[in-house]
């Protein structure tokens, strides 16, 4: 009786350790950020308020394979940025570009998509035919992003910034702003949403690439990432939710 007793404190020390160290198969959660106003990468889903899109499968899928559970945290683009920064998050996923200056802040992982940005105006608007028509007019792009910084490089264009692409769409459509720079696969969506209000001009101008951005402390887990990545890549996951995410939804 008393050794049994012994061997019943025992497992539930065990049990209230384990579950202390962070709870199932004593898999650990990491806390990853993102903006959820960027689809088809994240976004929130009206019905059931959760964070949904490409790069969540991505994320969940990582931590599938490489041992880890996804808590997804929905900040803004810029908090985001800064949170990786201070490693208030141990990673961040929103469709990042991998950029030099933000690599002096943070770690990236392998690229897992190409993209680049595009010049969106009204479907009515006939003198701006791309970004070297854009001197004198007033650009919108989401406050943090490599769209805004392209804005800035263009001479005689006038930055307008907003927390998020939705309200740089919404003021072009309503004729507040000339045009709008933002990553392509975004920008195709609003299109696709309102072909007889929007359209895109000129080419696709730069040639990004989208990574995980990891706090700079956790190497680490930066490792992990890739390798569980490159067997992604391998196995055809990582080509399925391309199909999922952004050819069905074009
Ligand atoms: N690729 C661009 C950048 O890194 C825009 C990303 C915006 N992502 C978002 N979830 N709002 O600056």
């Amino acid at each position: 009786m008393k050794r049994l007793s012994i061997v019943v404190v025992a497992l539930l020390v065990v049990g209230v350790l384990l579950s202390a160290c962070g709870g199932s198969a004593g898999a650990a959660k990491i806390k990853v950020a993102t903006d959820a106003t960027f689809p088809p990468f994240e976004t929130v889903d009206e019905a059931t308020k959760q964070v949904v899109g490409f790069d969540v499968d991505l994320i969940k899928a990582i931590g599938a394979k490489a041992g880890f559970e996804v808590e997804i945290i929905n900040s803004g683009f810029d908090s985001m940025l800064a949170g990786v920064g201070s490693c208030q998050y141990e990673a961040g996923i929103a469709g990042i570009t991998i950029t030099d200056e933000r690599k002096q802040q943070m770690l990236f992982s392998d690229p897992y998509f190409a993209a680049g940005q595009l010049v969106i105006v009204r479907k009515d608007n006939s003198d701006i035919v791309g970004r070297e028509s854009l001197s004198g007019k007033t650009v919108g792009s989401q406050i943090g992003t490599t769209g805004a910084i392209e804005v800035g490089k263009i001479a005689g264009a006038k930055l307008k910034t907003y927390d998020e692409f939705n309200q740089a769409f919404q003021d072009l459509m309503n004729g507040q702003i000339d045009a709008v720079i933002a990553d392509n696969v975004l920008s195709l969506g609003y299109i696709g949403k309102s072909p007889d209000k929007l359209k895109a001009v000129g080419d696709v101008f730069t040639g990004e690439d989208y990574g995980i951005a990891v706090c700079n402390k956790n190497a680490e887990l930066q490792t992990r990432i890739n390798k569980a990545l490159a067997d992604i890549k391998a196995d055809g996951t990582l080509d399925k939710l391309v199909q999922k995410w952004i050819v069905a939804a074009q």
